[in-house]
């Protein structure tokens, strides 16, 4: 996965992305807002934000930014807020490797769906432990390695897709956990047959 492929990727996505992923990635999304558990002027990061379908579960007096490094996918999220009225929303295009915002911005930082999708995860978890407050709410939402049979040879199968489907199929859990060295609150199953994790972190800096 590299930046241009990605772009290109997520260019043919958007026009369709909600209709797509919109209800099957659902329940992952109002989770993760669900354990943010909100307080009146947290300051939130949605890195990945794509077309912002989980934009309506934040309440009110939040305020939101997100980034993307797709315009496609932010010009949908821009009709999506135009449309539904909501005005604590901040967006703009910007890659994850590199967040341009101070240390200690953010009470809660999210991830949703993003981290098999950039080129260097780790990077980006650098990123979002910078930004985020000390013992602030790191989630990360995503698909991971499937142990299982069947699971693990489609994903192997799709592997060599990786730049078309616009995500890598393999993605190690524990491997991630480990290389980002995240102190984990809790993690659960969400979504269809329970084949995506949501990881919530707390974030430990030293
Ligand atoms: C599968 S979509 C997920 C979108 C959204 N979070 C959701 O819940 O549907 C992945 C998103 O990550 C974005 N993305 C990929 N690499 C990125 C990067 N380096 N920086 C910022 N966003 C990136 C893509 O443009 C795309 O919008």
């Amino acid at each position: 996965m590299d930046e241009s492929s990605i772009i290109n990727t997520y260019k043919r996505y958007a026009g369709n992305y909600d209709k797509i992923f919109g209800r099957i990635f659902e329940q992952g999304r109002k989770e993760v807002v669900e354990r943010m558990a909100c307080h009146n002027g947290d300051r939130i990061l949605e890195v990945g934000i794509g077309t912002g379908l989980a934009l309506n579960y934040y309440p009110f007096f939040t305020q939101v930014f997100g980034i993307d490094i797709s315009p496609h996918m932010l010009a949908v999220a821009r009709r999506n807020i135009r449309q539904a009225g909501l005005k604590n929303i901040c967006l703009a295009i910007m890659d994850a490797q590199r967040i341009c915002f101070p240390d200690n911005f953010f009470q809660k930082v999210s991830a949703m769906y993003v981290a098999t999708v950039v080129p260097d995860p780790r990077l980006m978890m650098d990123e979002i432990k910078r930004v985020c407050i000390p013992d602030g709410d790191i989630f990360i939402l995503n698909h991971f390695s499937n142990t299982h049979f069947l699971p693990s040879l489609i994903e192997a199968m799709l592997s060599p897709l990786q730049k078309f489907l616009g995500f890598r199929p393999r993605f190690s859990l524990h491997r991630f956990i480990e290389d980002n060295e995240l102190d984990i609150v809790d993690s659960m199953p969400v979504n269809l047959c329970g084949y995506w994790t949501l990881i919530h972190a707390r974030n430990h800096k030293p």
